[in-house]
């Protein structure tokens, strides 16, 4: 679905917890926030006890005074529905709600995000505060829209309670229609595992030997646990969508077993994200050779465009990060976090909110820092976000509605995703060599997209692309395959890895020859493969041959056989006893190609296919930039220039970000306009450390 914002102008503001402060602050909060030139601030999202103190006795007026007062001062309100946080009354009243660990330990009230999907008691008390917040504000003049509950799946993603179990096996009836067909699907023959009753099915449960579930059920729970999570939220939406049909909706964050694809396209007008791009300080990505840190955030920020090409960053960091017990980030430096909301806004952002207006004094977040501080007083960040404010009221318009452009896309899909979380043999992969992908391209300024192949992807969505990487997808349909062949019979470029297309989307293996159902596109079979690891010692690759062009091959080797004339050899194994066999392929499939490679993806892997097929940035002959810069471009967003609706297309802008503390040197070829300063560049410039510039794209015929 398309952003449904009235707005004419991008629309950039806060978080704000009214119910948290003295009644007393508002009005210079919301005057100052005017000054920092914010239009909108979100709230209300976890104060259920606010709006409704007892059971089925509602309240408004804090909240009717809080967003009368950022009405008066001319802000915008995005409202919450509490649902994240049910009120102490409630699970006290009704414990069937809570959520239940795998273990079975009932999650009890303390922290946050603490219920079930399933519970019809839940659902129910869910609707009722839904419809009371919309019914008492679906015409209060300040509000554009609704964020439902808060965070689908973070902090937990697993639910094991009564009412999971039950609505688990009528969601296996449904879609397996007798106890024959899921036992064949599960494999229930292998150990006994054969039910002959549906009393007898559940989620997966504690066995011997720790969390060794039936991996088929496991793979099915995760699917089940995503529907879910999309029919709680629907019962939101349909309120939302039926009382309050002006105000758009929305919900935030991207978290796991949730098709995020699905839930935006059938119940939400755009997908918000919260980015906080310090996390990857604190991830094992510090350990990794070169890594990006906060610039990796761009994957992420692509991953969230292939949900919604323009979406909403409903919290952006503004400061350091950290919980009491865990999570302890690092102030960010000046510049960065101007950076980070432009990363943001290159990445397809049309609206962003800083999380949070000032730091709370109390609670589990008294780190996880606000642009104000705790005293209140004007510090760096506040001065940084005005002048974003600044910048946004000159220049934001021009992005709105604009479109990311990219010619690759790092394929992913929820099937392999969840089954990888749980089969070692190709899940750790898949996040490895996308990283080492995006690595690759974004230090050649290569921008590239997330596509994730989804049962509603079609040959048009995949025709945007001169190349898709797909890594590891070893659970492949026959249907995926087929549209890959069609894809690149017309000339697309595929690029697969080790252990593709040997599983069914059940987990089942099939009978034929690897790479299974992607044997046929690659014009290859796998002889024979092995992990490389533990007493194995690594192995290598040579490119044509060459010994000069030996790289590792890394974590898993598919030693590869040619089936076709079409298919040749590109890279042969260099060590071990099947030194000499092939461990790279390409294939030439009607006007296109297919390429194998036997292994795990690493940077420099990726970089010699680059280069291998050529592929140019579009910064060539037009400006040289250094590896540290990032180069993001926005420009309309259909291939004939105009925008989806028929109208003309925004005009493109491109963005070049200095993720580096130090100066970047950088030369344009060609003179261009800067939109912030309005200065023409010319020849050598110098980006500041942090630094941004958005330039006027060559293809911007104003
Ligand atoms: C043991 C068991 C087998 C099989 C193998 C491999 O030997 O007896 O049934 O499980 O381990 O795990
Ligand atoms: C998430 C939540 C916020 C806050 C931040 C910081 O993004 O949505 O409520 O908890 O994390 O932890």
């Amino acid at each position: 679905m398309a952003m449904r914002l009235e707005e004419d102008r991008f629309l950039l503001g806060v978080c704000y917890y009214p119910e948290q402060w003295n009644e007393t602050m508002w009005d210079d909060d919301f005057r100052r926030m005017r000054e920092m030139n914010f239009s909108v601030v979100r709230m209300a999202e976890f104060a259920w006890s606010i709006f409704e103190p007892e059971e089925g006795s509602f309240r408004f007026g804090l909240f009717d005074r809080a967003m009368d007062a950022a009405h008066r001062h001319g802000l915008k309100v995005i409202l919450g529905t509490p649902t994240a946080t049910p009120p102490a009354w409630l699970t006290a009243k009704y414990p069937e709600v809570l959520n239940v660990t795998f273990e079975g330990v009932v999650l009890q009230h303390g922290l946050r995000r603490h219920y079930n999907y399933s519970s019809p008691k839940y659902r129910e008390l869910c609707s009722r505060i839904t419809r009371e917040m919309a019914l008492h504000y679906k015409d209060h003049p300040a509000v554009i829209g609704w964020q439902i509950d808060n965070e689908f799946n973070c902090e937990i993603s697993e639910f094991y309670s009564e009412a999971d179990h039950l609505a688990f096996r009528s969601w296996l009836q449904e879609k397996y229609g007798s106890l024959d067909r899921l036992n064949e699907a599960w494999g229930a023959v292998f150990w006994n595992q054969t039910y002959s009753g549906w009393e007898q099915v559940h989620l997966t449960r504690p066995t011997p030997s720790p969390r060794q579930p039936n991996p088929h059920q496991l793979l099915d729970e995760k699917r089940f646990i995503s529907d879910n999570a999309i029919s709680f939220a629907k019962v939101q939406a349909d309120i939302l969508r039926e009382l309050a049909p002006k105000q758009f909706v929305t919900t935030n964050g991207l978290f796991g077993h949730l098709d995020s694809h699905r839930m935006t396209d059938e119940l939400l007008d755009f997908f918000s994200y919260d980015s906080y791009p310090q996390f990857s300080t604190i991830t094992e990505r510090e350990q990794e050779e070169s890594p990006l840190l906060d610039r990796s955030w761009s994957l992420n920020l692509s991953a969230v465009r292939s949900i919604s090409p323009n979406f909403c960053v409903m919290e952006q960091q503004s400061g350091p990060g950290g919980w009491v017990n865990r999570m302890d980030m690092p102030s960010p430096k000046p510049g960065q976090m101007r950076l980070w909301t432009y990363q943001s806004i290159a990445h397809g952002a049309d609206m962003l909110l800083y999380f949070r207006w000032r730091t709370a004094v109390f609670g589990n977040e008294i780190y996880w820092h606000g642009i104000n501080d705790y005293h209140n007083r004007p510090n760096r960040r506040v001065r940084e976000a005005a002048q974003v404010g600044e910048e946004l009221s000159r220049v934001g318009k021009r992005f709105l509605g604009s479109r990311f452009q990219a010619e690759i896309a790092i394929v992913r899909d929820y099937e392999n995703e969840w089954d990888g979380e749980y089969d070692v043999w190709h899940g750790p992969f898949g996040w490895e060599s996308g990283t080492a992908w995006f690595k690759a391209l974004t230090r050649r300024h290569l921008p590239s997209d997330v596509l994730y192949l989804r049962e509603t992807t079609r040959l048009d969505d995949l025709r945007r692309y001169r190349m898709l990487v797909y890594p590891h997808p070893a659970i492949m349909r026959r249907e995926t395959a087929e549209l890959l062949e069609q894809y690149v019979a017309e000339g697309g470029v595929v690029i697969f890895g080790c252990r593709t297309g040997y599983k069914d989307e059940r987990g089942h293996c099939y009978m034929e020859p690897f790479p299974g159902k992607a044997a046929k596109l690659c014009g290859i079979s796998v002889e024979e493969f092995t992990m490389v690891k533990g007493t194995r010692a690594p192995t290598f690759l040579t490119w044509n041959g060459d010994p000069g062009s030996r790289i590792p091959a890394l974590r898993f080797n598919d030693v590869l056989a040619v089936e076709s004339d079409t298919a040749e050899v590109m890279a042969v194994y260099a060590s071990d006893y099947y030194a000499g066999k092939p461990a790279v392929t390409r294939n030439r499939f009607g006007a296109g190609e297919a390429w194998y490679y036997g292994a795990v993806f690493h940077e420099q892997a990726a970089a010699r296919i680059i280069e291998l097929l050529g592929l140019r940035s579009p910064a060539n002959g037009w400006m040289k930039l250094p590896e540290s810069v990032e180069l993001a471009i926005r420009g309309s967003a259909e291939a004939n220039g105009n925008d989806s609706d028929g109208r003309p297309g925004a005009p493109a802008t491109a963005f070049l970000l200095n993720y580096e503390e130090k100066p970047a040197k950088l030369t344009f070829l060609r003179p261009t306009e800067e939109l912030l300063s309005g200065q023409v560049l010319q020849g050598e410039v110098e980006l500041e450390g942090f630094g941004v510039l958005l330039l006027r794209s060559p293809e911007d015929g104003e």
